[in-house]
């Protein structure tokens, strides 16, 4: 079920009218809803009941603090890729023992901030990071907890721009030269080896390619188990898909029990890593129709979200519905949804038929994950408001930013 629909001919969030927050706090505006976040999360620590599992949230999708916290409070761990998103984790009221730092251009302080914070795992992308991680933990007294990214070499068949777990994709250490890193990382003083990890893309909307990253993985663990470097945690990544238009990517139970089903007696702990499938149906952008520019070889409605704000569009011709906040009846006209930005590429929606008129407000659909946390300030844009609905509570998750705000760091030469 949505958190979104429609109610006495309005948009809602649980159980608030949209056009009553932009009212209240204008627009553009994220709207979240605190039911379709937990019920995610929830979906996902069912179908692991019985097991030694840990979910950890992959910040990066959504990393508004409202939204880390109520993780947090049900018991996620998260994935962090940067000292910022540890910083949001920690204010967030995440433990650190359940965080796992990903990402392939970790620096040293963001070495030292990890392992002084006392995180769960580093999962280790290259051989040179492996060094530089030991060298780290040693100057500190202390020893680190690794996974080594594998990269199985499988074809995600997502979007070239989200897939990983290519060869040719700058993720993790190749498959073939990985048993010698274990061992080299074995013999490190200042590492301790705990696991392995594979992430293989974003928005996979079927279980195959999991299927055979984790066969390969598997099979790869037990070759290292066999000469004595036992694992005692699988990190199966994330990137479980989620419907934009007429996808049909599995439910979370489904995808888990095919990789569960693979796992067989084996008892390690499992951790995933999720981001999208937490978060991006749960979220809306809310936007008002500035203008409609009519008449001439196609039509523009120019509303007053931009790519600054959602980037997927621009950046990967990302598909995400758009519809009206109060539908009216009349003529529907085929639209562009425009931005304000100086960009060809500052479109929302294409070719979208829409009976509207200009001050009409409009739902960017499925914006929750990569939306907000991909945004930016180009053309001088604060960036918009975020709020998250409970029920028929509202909350200010973050307030818009001020015009002040843009270039309060900034200082002209004497
Ligand atoms: N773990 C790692 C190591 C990752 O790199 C990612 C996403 C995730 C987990 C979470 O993946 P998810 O469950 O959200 O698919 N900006 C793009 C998506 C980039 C994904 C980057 N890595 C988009 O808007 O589609």
């Amino acid at each position: 079920m949505s958190a979104f629909s429609l109610v006495d001919g309005v948009l809602h969030a649980e159980s608030v009218s949209l056009e009553l927050i932009a009212k209240k706090f204008g627009t553009p505006c994220y709207v979240y809803s605190r039911a379709a976040i937990e019920s995610a999360y929830r979906e996902y620590e069912a179908a692991c009941a019985g097991r030694n599992a840990l979910v950890c949230y992959a910040v990066k999708a959504n990393s508004n603090l409202a939204v880390l916290n109520l993780l947090a409070r049900m018991g996620a761990g998260f994935d962090i890729v940067s000292a910022g998103e540890l910083a949001r984790v920690t204010a967030a009221g995440g433990s650190p023992e359940k965080i796992l730092f990903s990402g392939v251009g970790k620096t040293e302080t963001e070495m030292r901030q990890g392992l002084a914070a006392g995180i769960l795992c580093f999962n280790v992308e290259s051989e040179a990071e492996l060094e530089r991680l030991n060298s780290v933990a040693l100057s500190m007294g202390k020893q680190a907890p690794i996974s080594l990214r594998v990269n199985p070499d499988v074809d995600a068949q997502t979007h070239p721009y989200i897939s990983t777990g290519l060869k040719e994709n700058k993720f993790g250490v190749a498959y073939d030269d990985a048993p010698r890193l274990y061992r080299k990382a074995a013999g490190l003083p200042g590492l301790r080896v705990t696991g392995i990890d594979f992430h293989i893309g974003s928005q996979l909307t079927q279980i195959a390619p999991f299927e055979a990253a984790l066969d390969k993985i598997l099979e790869f663990v037990d070759m290292l188990d066999a000469t004595g470097l036992p694992l005692q945690h699988f990190d199966l990544g994330g990137g479980l898909g989620i419907r934009y238009s007429d996808e049909t990517p599995p439910a979370i139970s489904q995808y888990l029990n095919s990789l569960f089903a693979r796992l067989g007696s084996r008892r390690q702990r499992v951790l995933l890593e999720p981001g999208r499938s937490i978060v991006g149906n749960a979220g809306i952008l809310l936007t008002r129709i500035e203008y409609l520019k009519t008449g001439g070889d196609r039509n523009f409605a120019i509303v007053d979200a931009a790519m600054n704000d959602l980037m997927r569009p621009a950046l990967y011709e990302a598909w995400h519905d758009v519809v009206p906040v109060a539908p009216r009846d009349g003529v529907e006209r085929s639209y562009d949804v425009v931005g304000p930005v100086c960009e060809s590429g500052d479109w929302l929606a294409r070719n979208r038929r829409l009976s509207v008129a200009s001050g009409d407000l409009l739902a960017v659909l499925s914006a929750g994950a990569y939306g907000m946390s991909m945004s930016s300030n180009y053309n001088s844009r604060p960036r918009a408001a975020e709020v998250m609905v409970d029920g028929e509570k509202v909350h200010l998750a973050r307030a818009r930013e001020t015009v002040d705000d843009l270039y309060s760091a900034e200082r002209i030469m004497p």
